[in-house]
């Protein structure tokens, strides 16, 4: 059996990407790095790509009919490719029902605070602005909704008296760039088990 093909959709900078490569690169992770899906071709995150090796999906969204016209372009791409296994990691766009029905528990996404908690854009200012002691990070599997399917893991990150989005920024990042490595070599070693909202991972 070879590595678990995995594709990356991204949108910016690319620090989660850049933590999966380098975990790819020194062995940690054992997995392929097929594609980075990117609906921004000027992106920090295309040049990492490039840097790394890893081909490139980019498209420009309003050359596109809908959503559902892209995103049917993309998941040619990934067939194409035999991708099991879809990253989103900052990938800024609305994903329609074209491409999570079919991946339904084979695409997973990181986001900045510990879920339910503050969905949607800037999770880190909103723990902020709220005034909570306690965020963190989540890693979990793509539904319908937002940032709403199952929960896989999460990292409690403390909230510091002063903190401002820039240094509690720098702390959450780091925590997302320990903890989705992670849970990617958990799935590529097959120990993920999704049943209903409920995820177990066997440690053993
Ligand atoms: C991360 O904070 C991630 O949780 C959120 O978008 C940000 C992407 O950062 N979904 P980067 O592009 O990986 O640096």
């Amino acid at each position: 059996m070879g590595a678990l093909r995995i594709a990356v959709f991204a949108s910016g900078n690319g620090s989660n990407f850049q933590a999966i490569a380098d975990a790819v690169q020194s062995g940690k992770l054992d997995v392929h790095i097929e594609l980075l899906v990117c609906d921004k071709p000027a992106a920090r995150v295309v040049e990492r790509a490039r840097n790394a090796g890893v081909d490139t999906f980019l498209f420009t969204p309003k050359e596109y009919p809908s959503r559902e016209a892209y995103e049917t372009e993309i998941i040619a791409e990934l067939e194409r490719r035999g991708v099991e296994l879809i990253v989103l990691a900052g990938y800024m766009r609305i994903i329609t029902s074209v491409l999570v029905e079919p991946y339904y528990g084979r695409m997973i996404n990181i986001h900045p605070a510990l879920l339910p908690s503050f969905p949607g854009v800037n999770g880190i200012g909103q723990a902020l602005a709220y005034g909570v002691k306690l965020t963190g990070v989540t890693v979990h599997y793509v539904d319908g909704g937002m940032d709403s399917g199952p929960i896989i893991a999460q990292t409690a990150v403390e909230v510091q008296d002063g903190d401002t989005e820039q240094t509690l920024g720098e702390r959450i990042h780091a925590a997302e760039q320990a903890l989705l490595p992670s849970v990617i070599q958990l799935i590529a070693e097959g120990r993920v088990a999704l049943d209903g909202r409920h995820v177990t991972i066997r440690q053993d």
